[in-house]
């Protein structure tokens, strides 16, 4: 196989309480992306279609990434060429470099005869995260590659691990069209917390994880809440406490800021209530004069996908 077509799925990076270690991947919206083997060594980025990226390989993050793992994959002469069909906005919170990094490394893994697991691929797309913003974050892209929940127990040593997802859980999430820097929206957090808050934390990420196994909604529900990086973020994001608080009322079990914003995500049991949560949404938006878009989706399972 010389040439391969990938779907790589927008994700939704800290979920509220797991800042930096929990994320989920969604079925829409995604980027699709075609690589193809060549005889000319060496990485070349030959279009990027909807949005203006870089073609330079050393600047795109997809370049960086699958550099990383012919670095580590040690065959100098592979080439490799990735065309890219951008639909996750960049800056929207939905993890749109997360999504060109991962399905480039997917996509470089699958024509060099997968040499690395899906896991083990993780770590070259964090470099494509590590150009985006400065901090090789892997929230978004381990959920892209894995599929479902993931949880990142510790970075050094990297240390990721699925976790389950309740079937009927489904995500609506609104992306406000004005664009927050993820390094921006990093710089501003505070470098310490209040033992206090950390408590909270450590509480709802625990109950969050054991709400999913549970499948339980009301405990993924109460664990929706996040005491540290939301009060400083939200400040960035137009009407984020009345969204929140009518998108709860319409029937959500609740959410936030979606990766580093600006968009924001609502958890849901089952797609009528997570329709009519994205109903409330347009609702609450629509009056402001902001251009938004918004997306129903249950949580994909399957991560990055081949699908020619
Ligand atoms: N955990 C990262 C952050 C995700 O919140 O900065 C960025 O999408």
């Amino acid at each position: 196989m010389d040439s391969i077509k990938v779907f790589a799925p927008g994700t939704v990076a800290n979920v509220a309480c797991g800042f930096d270690v929990i994320g989920l991947a969604l079925n829409a919206p995604g980027d699709e992306m075609i690589l193809r083997l060549s005889d000319e060594p060496g990485i070349r980025i030959t279009a990027v279609h909807g949005a203006d990226l870089p073609l330079d390989p050393t600047r795109n993050v997809a370049g960086v990434a699958v550099q990383a793992l012919l670095d580590k994959h040690g065959h100098p002469n592979v080439g490799i060429e990735i065309e890219i069909f951008k639909k996750i906005h960049p800056g929207s919170g939905i993890g749109s470099s997360a999504a060109s990094s991962a399905g480039a490394v997917v996509g470089a893994n699958y024509l060099l005869g997968e040499p690395f697991t899906k896991k083990q691929l993780v770590r070259f797309a964090m470099e494509g995260e590590r150009l985006a913003s400065g901090a090789a974050h892997a929230d978004n892209v381990a959920p892209a590659i894995l599929g479902g929940f993931t949880l990142v127990r510790s970075y050094r040593p990297l240390d990721i691990t699925s976790l389950h997802t309740p079937d009927d859980l489904w995500v609506s999430v609104i992306h406000p069209q004005i664009e927050v820097k993820t390094s921006d929206a990093r710089e501003i957090l505070k470098q310490k917390v209040l033992m206090t808050d950390a408590i909270r934390q450590w509480g709802n990420v625990g109950a969050l994880v054991a709400g999913l196994y549970q499948e339980d909604y009301g405990l993924i529900s109460r664990s929706l809440e996040d005491a540290i990086v939301e009060p400083v973020r939200s400040i960035l994001i137009p009407a984020f406490q009345e969204l929140k608080l009518k998108c709860v009322e319409a029937g959500a079990l609740g959410g936030g800021i979606s990766g580093s914003g600006p968009s924001v995500f609502m958890l849901s049991k089952g797609e009528a209530i997570a329709q009519q949560v994205a109903d409330t949404m347009n609702l609450v938006y629509a009056p402001l004069g902001v251009d938004y878009k918004i997306y129903v989706s249950r949580i994909n399972t399957a991560g990055v996908k081949v699908i020619e």
